[in-house]
């Protein structure tokens, strides 16, 4: 609390939920000269820099998108580059585990390699009961097959006569989202979702979760992506004047 304070001007209104879009890692590389997965290794960095910084900031779930279920459209090379970059973060991950974050990983995993699953199981148990902040990472995640995943689920226990098909309503259907089912707990909405880049579109992140979102949109690429930026749209979130369909 201390940190915060000192950290945003008074009275600023921290999000509960940040989701982050982590892009133009490949435009950072390529203004450099630089294959793209240097840019994916710097992104990666931010990620580190920039997920400590949301917990001083006093965020409670912060939610990192780092692959979509459409990037698997990109070259063999480049998909695996990241794949590895992810079993590299998972091992250093761990030190976010001293620092009391929990982390949960969001997405369809069974198409991940067998060995990058087990260790998202294993840093999943092993952070299970830190509170500091909860880490979601969006990994082979896609708005639109979360939400067919969840009508699934519903579809299953009407199947099993476990429920009527007359009480599925929005909160049964958020109920199973992959967000809804992290070991117990249950992510709120996302309050804040920004994207560096310059890109102005949700690329199927949260759909469901971002319904009332404020977005905050930056030039900024990611690897270029600062603490100080990270206050400036937690700054201008907090201006914001949320009517969630009142007046
Ligand atoms: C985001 O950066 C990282 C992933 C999608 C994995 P990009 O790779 O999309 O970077 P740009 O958009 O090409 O610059
Ligand atoms: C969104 O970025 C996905 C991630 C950052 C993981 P993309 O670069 O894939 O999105 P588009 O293709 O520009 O919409
Ligand atoms: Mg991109």
């Amino acid at each position: 609390m201390a940190d915060k304070q000192n950290l945003l001007p008074a009275g600023t209104k921290v999000p509960e939920h940040i989701g982050v879009i982590m892009d133009g890692n490949g435009r950072w590389a390529k203004k450099r000269g630089l294959p793209r997965k240097v840019g994916h290794r710097e992104g990666a960095q931010t990620f580190r820099t920039i997920t400590r910084h949301a917990k001083k900031l006093g965020v409670k779930y912060f939610t990192v998108y780092a692959f979509s279920t459409e990037n698997w459209k990109r070259p063999k090379d480049e998909v695996e580059a990241i794949m590895d970059l992810f079993e590299k973060y998972l091992d250093e991950v761990r030190d976010f585990i001293e620092e009391n974050i929990r982390i949960c990983f969001i997405g369809d995993r069974s198409m991940l390699r067998e060995r990058l699953q087990q260790k998202m199981r294993s840093v999943e148990e092993d952070s299970l009961h830190f509170d500091s902040m909860t880490l979601l990472i969006a990994i082979n995640y896609g708005g639109r097959d979360e939400i067919a995943h969840a009508a699934r689920a519903l579809a299953y226990k009407v199947q099993s006569g476990e429920m009527e098909a007359s009480e599925i309503d929005a909160l049964a259907l958020e109920n199973e989202l992959y967000t809804s089912k992290l070991d117990g707990d249950k992510a709120p909405d996302v309050d804040l979702v920004i994207r560096p880049s310059g890109e102005q579109r949700l690329s199927n992140f949260m759909i469901w979760q971002a319904a009332y979102a404020e977005f905050y949109y930056t030039n900024i690429l990611w690897p270029d992506f600062k603490p100080k930026d990270l206050e400036a749209a937690v700054i201008a979130y907090s201006d914001r004047h949320r009517r969630f369909g009142g007046i």
